[in-house]
């Protein structure tokens, strides 16, 4: 069967085909139409042109963008850290201290609890326009719990990544290096069927480089593909490993200089905004050549939100692109970060993932910070429903 999306006012693409010559890499189309057949695009371009479909879908000159690729997100924990977060705001800086909390409430979570927790989370992703989402462990630290975790997460999305090396659990104090070997051994063993990527905190407070990289060879030894926290709170080399083990992407970034260049780079916008960092120099990356990602970073404590279009609007006036660079950020640049090349672009053959906007112009994800602007979001060629229901 095929669908008709039409009466499209500004549609983005992604596609370089479809330069309009705006400068941007968005690929805009004016006055379009999108058909789609089964889970995947048939045919974009002119609304004069549309071929014929079984069904049609009017949207009455609104803004159509592809589904955002929220790349980072940490999903599966139970239990609240808003003092924490009021704290922070009366002058408290962020530590990783703080996973500890979410860590105890997690570890004491039925598996029914953290499934629609996250299930409530991802539907919130829905609402304001993501189609894809990546979801890291992280909050278990044991062998059982990081399965548990990354068992819920897998339901939910394909991108689900091992991050047993979030921190040394309290019980792992005073001997860090047997953590270090159960992260690389036998809870790796455990967790690698559930994920497809492996990550670390590497960063102070948490991992430092060498146990990174041990970490992160032997994810890589059981197939996982590696990406990295690095250079949240400091400088620690972390950029300069994920560039050397060939990470998909090095995350944060908020402590750089001139020799810390990757080739992708995510910025995490809500974690700047909620923990009172500095925020990620996008710009003097963009400039540089590097490919920025935008993403949520969801988690309980440093970044509690699960809405791509904030991140676009704070990156857009805290960290120096263009609304055209951020939402490309968002989509293109999520699905680099992710290393795929079904989503994060409307073309023929591409998954029929995209985000309705009620406004005149993808500007307005910025323009309008903190407006519900998202009409409709589809996955797949369908309109997402609540997984609540
Ligand atoms: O990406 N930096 C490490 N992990 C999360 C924060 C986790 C937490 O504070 O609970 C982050 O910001
Ligand atoms: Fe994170």
């Amino acid at each position: 069967m095929a669908t008709l999306i039409e009466n499209i006012g500004v549609l983005v693409t992604n596609d370089p085909a479809n330069d309009a010559g705006d400068g941007s890499k968005l690929g805009v189309i004016n006055d379009a139409a999108i058909v789609i057949e089964d889970d995947l695009v048939a045919w974009v371009g002119d609304r004069a042109q549309a071929p014929d479909a079984d069904v049609r879908v009017d949207l009455d000159g609104q803004t159509v963008v592809p589904g955002f690729v929220d790349s980072h997100s940490h999903l599966i924990f139970a239990g609240d850290r808003a003092a924490e977060f009021a704290a922070r705001m009366a002058g408290t800086p962020y530590t990783a201290g703080g996973i500890a909390t979410t860590v105890t409430a997690t570890r004491a979570a039925t598996t029914r609890e953290l499934r629609t927790h996250a299930r409530r989370l991802v539907d919130e992703m829905f609402a304001t326009g993501t189609t894809t989402v990546e979801i890291k462990s992280g909050y278990g630290l044991t062998v059982d719990d990081e399965v548990r975790c990354l068992s819920v997460a897998r339901e939910l999305t394909t991108e689900s990544t091992y991050l047993g090396a979030h921190v040394v659990p309290a019980e792992f104090r005073d001997r860090r290096d047997d953590y270090v070997a159960l992260v690389a051994g036998e809870m790796l063993d455990a967790c690698a069927p559930h994920a497809r990527w492996i990550d670390v905190f590497c960063d102070r407070g948490a991992f430092d480089v060498d146990e990174a990289r041990l970490i992160l060879e032997a994810g890589i030894a059981r197939g996982l593909l590696p990406r990295l926290h690095a250079h949240q709170i400091e400088r620690t080399g972390a950029v300069q490993l994920g560039v050397h083990i060939g990470a998909a992407s090095v995350d944060h970034c908020n402590e750089m200089n001139d020799d810390d260049l990757a080739a992708l780079a995510t910025v995490l916008p809500g974690a700047d905004f909620s923990s009172r960092a500095q925020y990620a120099d996008a710009r003097r990356m963009f400039d540089a050549g590097v490919v920025v990602a935008i993403a949520t970073d969801c988690n309980p404590g440093s970044s509690y939100t699960t809405s791509m279009p904030f991140c676009i609007a704070v990156a857009v006036r805290e960290m120096g692109l263009s609304p055209a660079e951020a939402v490309w950020s968002a989509t293109a640049g999520g699905a680099q970060a992710l290393r795929r090349d079904d989503v994060g672009v409307l073309a023929v053959g591409k998954r029929a993932d995209f985000a309705v906007i009620a406004a005149p112009s993808y500007v307005h994800l910025a323009y309008r910070p903190g407006v519900a602007l998202v009409r409709a979001t589809w996955k797949s060629g369908l309109q997402v429903q609540s997984q609540l229901r």
